[in-house]
């Protein structure tokens, strides 16, 4: 079991030019959540929200991961059984760093799925239709592997587990507002927090160590209490 999990949201991935949901200018002011990314959307909306997803992933293609992707995935290779990556990026700029072992809980840009079937496959930045729209097994039509509200998250469970046995939660680039941060520190021992700014869906006051500023620039302070901690 991880006795130390890095958490990880849109500001971590800032840096290298992706942009996040809710920041002044964030993709949450340009695009209504309900018409791109509810549950139902792709039923009542389908050629809109599979152009928003083939717009993310053509975005990504030529970002690359910052300093703060690269020291996480530095301390995560050197310790590979006490450190557990999740996050709730869909992009790839982790990947893009190396690491291979970290936990996606609301998708990856690069996949479509299978609704039916459960088929996926990594189309890597093209349009979905440039793929193929079907599902090569069974004929549905496919869609970006990415969670809309209302629709079940299956990695949560997975996230529960990692954190059952957490005892050094870091918590990285997120506003809160999707996941519970009050509820993700009950976990754990010791809790460390780096955004940019003071969030409305974060109480900080109970968090050990709040870092307001860059995560390329957190990330050295951050690395070395993770060290000091394991060792
Ligand atoms: P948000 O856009 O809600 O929050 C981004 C957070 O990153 C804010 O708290 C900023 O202060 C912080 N931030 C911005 N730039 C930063 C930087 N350079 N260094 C450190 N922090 C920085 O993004 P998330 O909380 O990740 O879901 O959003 C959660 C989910 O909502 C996403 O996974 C996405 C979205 O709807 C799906 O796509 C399904």
């Amino acid at each position: 079991m991880a006795k130390v999990i890095i958490f990880t949201g849109a500001g971590v991935s800032a840096e290298s030019g992706i942009s996040t949901f809710r920041d002044s200018g964030g993709l949450w002011e340009k695009y209504r959540i309900e018409d791109i990314c509810m549950a139902g959307c792709l039923q009542t909306n389908r050629e809109k929200t599979i152009e928003f997803y083939d717009k993310r992933r053509a975005d990504i293609e030529h970002k690359k991961p910052n300093h703060a992707h690269r020291q996480i995935k530095a301390i995560c290779d050197k310790y590979p059984n006490d450190i557990k990556l999740i996050t709730q990026n869909v992009d790839d700029m982790f990947e893009k760093a190396g690491c291979v072992d970290l936990l996606h809980l609301h998708g990856f840009l690069r996949e479509v799925v299978c609704p039916s079937c459960g088929f996926i496959a990594d189309i890597g930045y093209t349009k979905l239709a440039s793929y193929q729209e079907h599902c090569p097994k069974c004929h549905e039509l496919l869609r970006p592997n990415i969670v809309f509200f209302g629709e079940p998250a299956p990695k949560y469970s997975d996230m529960h587990d990692f954190l059952t046995g957490c005892e050094l939660l870091v918590i990285i680039g997120t506003s809160g507002n999707v996941i519970d941060i009050r509820m993700l520190c009950e976990y754990a021992d010791r809790t460390i927090l780096n955004n940019l700014e003071p969030s409305d869906a974060i109480d900080d006051t109970n968090i050990d160590k709040v870092l307001y500023q860059k995560a390329s620039v957190a990330i050295d302070e951050i690395v070395q209490d993770i060290e000091l901690f394991l060792n």
